[in-house]
């Protein structure tokens, strides 16, 4: 079912400081920082050739990602986003499999533009698991 990974996302305080590290200390192609409100994060997407890292930075109050980084000061791997070529058909067949699907279950619009979904890391082996149809 699943296909690609689309990418991995790395939860950080500080992500200037996260950006540079990929761009002037790894040697990878970096994206601008882009905020994201809807979603209480700010967003740096690092290209490689084969998928994508998605740092995230908390942004206002109540961001998703708090919690996370009180826990992970340094910050660390938040979730996997794998690509399914269809969300609700993915998500029906997972939910009767028994798998728990965050929030209202249904799929909202993500960081791509696109409908994404999260499942619960209890679930996959203790990740947070994102699908993103393709
Ligand atoms: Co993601």
């Amino acid at each position: 079912m699943i296909g690609r990974l689309n990418h991995v996302a790395i939860a950080v305080s500080n992500i200037e400081v996260a950006t540079a590290v990929y761009r002037d200390t790894l040697g990878a192609e970096v994206s601008e920082k882009v905020a994201q409100p809807d979603h209480g994060v700010s967003t740096v997407f690092i290209n490689l050739p084969n998928t994508k890292i998605e740092l995230l930075e908390p942004l206002g109050e109540n961001s998703p990602i708090a919690k996370f980084l009180e826990k992970n000061a340094s910050g660390g791997i938040h979730h996997v986003c794998y690509e399914v070529d269809d969300i609700k058909a993915a998500r029906d067949k997972l939910v009767e499999a028994g798998a728990r699907v965050l929030g209202d279950g249904e799929p909202k619009i993500g960081a791509h533009g696109k409908p994404v979904l999260f499942l619960h890391p209890k679930d996959f082996c203790g990740t947070l698991t994102e699908l993103e149809e393709a």
